[in-house]
């Protein structure tokens, strides 16, 4: 048989999470492992992942693991503060995966929507590189009202936030209301679009991502804190044209 796609066992289910080398030692010396259907043999046997079972169930995503996320407000994007994070909502073993489950790009812990949380790290780079031009549509409820030259300031290319010496790149903008703005911006700065709106001296009171490209959050029909695996061709596809009625 091939040696393609094979691979130690006791790496394999370390790098998906499960445990230690040294515990997957020991389970498949209790017979808790099976590989084709019988007990594996040694930790160091070589398998293919998708003939693998641990505890009777086959492994969780072990190709890699890509999701569509509706972030809550009050979740922080991170492995390790303190309080209430986004890997509370995803099964604890996907945050002990090699190379880790980590979101594209982050968003505020006030900040709510549409989130991708991947273990590809190519992918995450190519969703988050201005290169690729992927636009992120936010819409902002505002503290006071808009002054009228948003729309054209924020689509000018001038637009310089504090603390930077390169203005923003060209964003788009559409006015829903006296105090509302959906904005798509194609970059993904700190805190961008406070600082927008911070930079025609507005504060955003609420903001909530509802698309990524053409992906929107109403789309998926996710509630806050809900998931969605997705396999990576899809994702694109989605992203390039949304998902078909
Ligand atoms: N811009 C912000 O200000 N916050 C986010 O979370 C995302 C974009």
């Amino acid at each position: 048989m091939s040696n393609i796609c094979r691979e130690r066992l006791d790496r394999l289910l370390s790098r998906l999470g499960y445990g230690t080398r040294k515990q997957v030692a020991a389970w498949v010396r209790q017979g808790l492992i099976e590989v084709n259907g019988e007990p594996a043999v040694a930790a160091s046997q070589k398998v293919d992942p998708a003939c693998v079972c641990v505890n009777g169930e086959v492994l969780d995503f072990p190709y890699g693991l890509t999701v569509l996320y509706h972030k809550p407000v009050g979740a922080v994007c991170s492995h390790r503060e303190q309080g209430r994070l986004i890997y509370d909502d995803f099964p604890l073993r996907w945050s002990q995966r090699k190379p880790p489950f980590s979101s594209v790009g982050r968003l505020d812990k006030e900040t709510s929507g549409l989130l991708i949380v991947t273990d590809n790290g190519q992918l995450n780079h190519a969703l988050t590189s201005p290169k690729h031009g992927i636009g992120k549509t936010y819409r902002a409820r505002l503290a006071r009202p808009l002054r009228g030259d948003e729309i054209e300031l924020f689509a000018s290319g001038h637009l310089l936030l504090e603390g930077e010496q390169t203005p923003c790149l060209p964003a788009q903008a559409v006015r829903l209301g006296e105090y509302e703005m959906d904005i798509t911006v194609f970059e993904g700065r700190y805190h961008q679009i406070r600082r927008m709106f911070a930079a025609v001296g507005n504060h955003v009171e609420a903001l909530h991502r509802r698309a990524i490209g053409a992906l929107t959050l109403d789309a998926l029909a996710l509630a806050e804190g809900e998931f969605r695996v997705v396999d990576e061709t899809t994702l694109l596809t989605w992203i390039e044209h949304g998902i078909a009625a």
